[in-house]
């Protein structure tokens, strides 16, 4: 596959894990980005992983002249074969102080996308969506036939609005081809320790804050709430390391290119759910470190427990998971120590 692609938010964690993954398959991705929520020395882990920096267009895909002006200097140079969209912002808690924020950046950013995809001629989009969207899910493993219940934060809303206007714009005449991936819990990081998820400011997610909490840069991990309806009373997601979802990227693009047409959603996790607990015992066993923490009440909105049906992907995309819990938590603590060092 050769296509020369689009990465927005492609200096972020699972878009610079992409385009190490898209540069293994023969594509061109150029990266574009605005560096509102990563730093340039991403762009030096990418340097030292591929051998060279790939293309960059430093631009906020929510400014619509800007974007439509980078578009016009990258098609100078040769078709857009594709485009992945991860560009937006994915904090919950925050989404629900500053709502208009999220929907201003992650609306504006994937209409602004569309219509660039449209002046020129793009008919592949990926969509960086999220397991958000089945809110509690009514039975897991849930599948993508799931009904998506009313958002529980603006976060969540930006998802479920933005799927639905990549669908009306596919059901619209213009022959956009999309695929709407839906993430569980990426955590992980690339093996050389040269790239991984660089939470700017306090992280929310369990992994990041828990490797920090390790490396003695945060209080111990507060396990948030320990009486939920689970066998350990604590909630239960589903972890698949980046690389493993940065390769079905690769996969959905490769699906795409074969279809006529096409605007579906696939989930992409391991299948397997493991509560709060379980994490913190599998990076024990991985890396031979204690976990510091201790139990806390609940957080609000959390979900009690979520994990994927992946079958639709194994069986379109022909993608699967290779990584274990083990593994994603031990190259998330190389990561971790590679950034103390
Ligand atoms: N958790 C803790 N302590 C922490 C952080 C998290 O116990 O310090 C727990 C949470 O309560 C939850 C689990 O770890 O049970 C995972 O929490 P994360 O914040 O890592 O992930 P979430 O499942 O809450 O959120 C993720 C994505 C969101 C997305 C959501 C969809 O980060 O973008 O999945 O369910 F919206």
């Amino acid at each position: 596959m050769k296509k020369r692609v689009i990465v927005t938010g492609g200096a972020g964690y699972i878009g610079s894990h992409t385009v190490i993954e898209l540069v293994n398959a023969g594509c061109t991705p150029i990266v574009m980005d605005n560096f509102s929520n990563s730093t340039k020395e991403v762009l030096v882990g990418l340097h030292g992983i591929l051998g060279f920096e790939p293309e960059v267009e430093e631009v906020d895909c929510a400014d619509r002249s800007a974007l439509l002006a980078a578009f016009e200097r990258i098609a100078e140079d040769g078709s857009i074969d594709g485009i992945i969209h991860f560009a937006a912002f994915k904090a919950v808690g925050e989404s629900t102080q500053l709502p208009l924020k999220y929907y201003a950046n992650n609306i504006a950013s994937t209409v602004n996308i569309l219509e660039a995809a449209q002046q020129h001629g793009t008919t592949e989009v990926v969509f960086s969506s999220s397991c958000t969207v089945y809110g509690q899910p009514e039975a897991i493993p849930v599948d993508e036939s799931a009904p998506m219940p009313s958002a529980e934060s603006p976060y969540g809303y930006t998802k479920q609005a933005c799927e639905r206007i990549i669908t009306d714009f596919a059901a619209s005449g213009y022959p956009l081809k999309a695929a709407l991936l839906r993430y569980f819990n990426p955590i992980g990081a690339h093996s050389s320790s040269l790239i991984g998820e660089l939470p700017l400011n306090h992280p929310n997610n369990l992994v990041p804050y828990l490797t920090q909490a390790v490396a003695m840069l945060r209080d111990p991990l507060t396990v948030f709430g320990d009486d939920y309806p689970t066998p350990d009373g604590t909630c239960i997601r589903d972890y698949i390391h980046v690389m493993d979802l940065a390769k079905a990227h690769v996969a959905a693009l490769d699906w795409l290119g074969k279809q006529s047409t096409a605007c579906e959603a696939f989930n992409l996790g391991t299948g397997e759910g493991n509560s709060v607990l379980e994490v913190i015992q599998a990076f024990e066993r991985a890396t031979g470190v204690t976990v510091p923490h201790r139990i806390g009440p609940r957080r609000a909105g959390d979900v009690t427990a979520i994990f994927a049906d992946a079958s639709k992907a194994r069986r379109e995309l022909g993608w699967s998971c290779n990584f274990s819990l083990e593994e994603a938590l031990r190259d998330a603590w190389n990561w971790q120590q590679a950034l103390g060092a």
